[in-house]
């Protein structure tokens, strides 16, 4: 499975800890940055994991700020995606038998690492239930069919 990867300064650190444990797992990687704990802007990085995952490059992305929350509203805008953010294994599994996520969005300043890699794991091991589910994901996806184009 190819993951591309993802973070802003806030999520660097969780960042290369996920990298690492997913690399020792025989996972394909794909890391766009950031590379240090230099200030940029989460949005530049959650649109261009998110597009990187629309466009079939990556099967999944997982992206990483500060509390996970720009970052995935960042990923989620981009058509195609449905990124959760998520803070225990719970909701890790249920984004994906429920929601069908195709993204992962932590937060490196509310949970620590042990939890992250297990919130990692849960998501990546875990398929989609399908059938009622199948049609509540369709309607998600409608919504962007409403959407306004600017002119
Ligand atoms: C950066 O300071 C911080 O705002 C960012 O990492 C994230 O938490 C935004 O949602």
């Amino acid at each position: 499975m190819k993951i591309v990867l993802a973070c802003d300064h806030g999520g660097f650190q969780l960042k290369e800890t996920i990298k690492e444990h997913l690399v020792i797992n025989g996972y394909d990687i794909n890391d766009i940055g950031v590379y240090n704990t230099e200030s940029v802007d989460y949005p530049d990085y959650g649109k261009k994991a998110a597009e990187n995952v629309a466009g079939n490059e990556a099967d999944r992305g997982i992206v990483i700020c500060g509390t996970g929350i720009g970052i995935s509203i960042a990923a989620n805008k981009v058509k195609g995606i449905r990124c959760a953010l998520c803070t225990n294994e719970f909701m890790a599994r249920m984004s994906r038998m429920h929601n069908n996520a195709n993204m992962l969005a932590l937060g490196e300043r509310v949970i620590g690492k042990g939890l992250a890699l297990n919130i990692v794991d849960a998501w990546l091991s875990t398929d989609f239930e399908g059938g009622r589910h199948e049609r509540r994901v369709n309607k998600l996806m409608d919504i962007e069919k409403t959407l306004k184009v600017e002119e």
